[in-house]
């Protein structure tokens, strides 16, 4: 990625979401006409350089000139910002993510619109890489390691669901695992652009037409792709069991040459065990992939609470002798050393990131 040098002068005041161009992920300070280029936003946040980007918005590191801290601001793609309902969805997930306390979510700052009327969300600065980028770089999760990654992310989606919100993208490019300044790992949720408020009634509208299914293909449950209507936290449920399949096998439970092919599949056939493809998972760890993926979201698990609580369940049993002793005595000393043999192993596993 180029990064062009900016100058440090704070004179210019106006913004274009043009200026953030998509080819080469460079950040354009100098283009031709009238309006002066811009680096500073709401006189406030001076644009380092881009770090991500998705389907819906660009995501730039940035100093917060007020605090001295650094953050990420997400932009909405410049060919976005003129329709009014991109704009309502992006206002939402500022909305939603906002709301969200949990560790397991990057932490919403502020939200605002740049001079030219382009709206951004301020977040944390998180350190590290999205899953989907440690997958595409090291290949596929030790199983454990996988299953501790989605611990944390239910628990982050976990509060969501617990307010009436449904992510509905959820896939390992929005799941990241960020470094903290304390050499902890934690798995943080990114993009809650396409969340869907279940408990709020829009006076009869939604954000997305009916017929418009949104979110990404491989990771869409069944309901998700007859209509966005019909999502709720058992949607997600379906997107944990593909992350966590893909996560600890490095392939996706259904695959196809193309989007139709891949709907036929989802809807009608049942995946591959999990055990045909990691063959040291164990048996508990097949099942709970099974459930989230059954097709009858009424067949899977209520929500990201409930997978959490039986991917720990999972975890505990895996730590087997402790079973001779006593009940709580046991209880105790497993939960203990499951803690801290994931914290060890994710904080391993972290360690060996570049
Ligand atoms: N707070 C953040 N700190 C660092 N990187 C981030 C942050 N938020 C997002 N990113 C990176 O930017 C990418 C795109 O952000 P995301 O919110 O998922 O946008 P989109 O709606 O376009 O998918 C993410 O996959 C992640 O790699
Ligand atoms: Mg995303």
């Amino acid at each position: 990625m180029k990064v062009q040098p900016f100058p440090t002068t704070l004179s210019a005041t106006t913004y274009t979401a043009d200026d953030i161009d998509d080819e080469d992920a460079t950040i354009v300070l100098a283009r031709s006409g009238a309006v002066p280029r811009m680096h500073i936003i709401a006189g406030r946040y001076h644009i380092l350089q881009t770090i991500g980007a998705g389907g819906m918005g660009r995501v730039v590191e940035a100093n917060d000139l007020e605090t001295g801290r650094k953050v990420a601001i997400k932009f909405m793609q410049p060919s976005s910002v003129a329709s009014p309902d991109a704009r309502r969805r992006f206002a939402r997930e500022a909305r939603a993510a906002a709301r969200l306390k949990s560790d397991h979510v990057a932490r919403v700052l502020d939200v605002g619109t740049a001079e030219d009327g382009a709206p951004f969300i301020v977040m944390e600065l998180l350190v590290g890489e999205d899953l989907a980028t440690r997958l595409e770089r090291r290949g596929p999760l030790p199983w454990r390691v996988a299953v501790e990654c989605m611990m944390q992310a239910c628990e982050g989606i976990a509060e969501a669901h617990a307010r009436g919100i449904v992510h509905r993208d959820i896939k390992p490019r929005n799941l990241f695992l960020s470094k903290e300044p304390d050499g902890a790992a934690h798995v943080k949720i990114v993009d809650f652009g396409i969340a869907k408020d279940i408990l709020r009634r829009d006076h009869g509208q939604t954000l997305t037409r009916g017929a418009i299914a949104l979110g990404s293909p491989h990771y869409m449950a069944p309901e998700q792709m007859a209509s966005s209507r019909d999502v709720d936290q058992r949607t997600d449920v379906w997107a944990i069991g593909v992350c966590l399949y893909e996560l600890c096998s490095g392939q996706r439970p259904f695959r196809a040459s193309n989007v139709q092919k891949l709907f036929g599949k989802v809807l009608t056939r049942a995946p591959k065990r999990l055990r045909a493809v990691v063959p040291d998972a164990p048996a508990g760890l097949e099942s709970i992939v099974a459930r989230c993926l059954e097709k009858e979201p009424s067949a899977r698990y209520a929500d990201a609470a409930a997978v959490r609580d039986a991917l720990e369940r999972l975890v505990r049993r895996s730590q087997s002798p402790w079973r001779v002793l006593s009940p709580h005595m046991a209880l105790g000393m497993a939960l203990s050393a499951v803690l801290g043999a994931a914290a060890a192993g994710l904080g391993t596993w972290i360690a060996s990131l570049p």
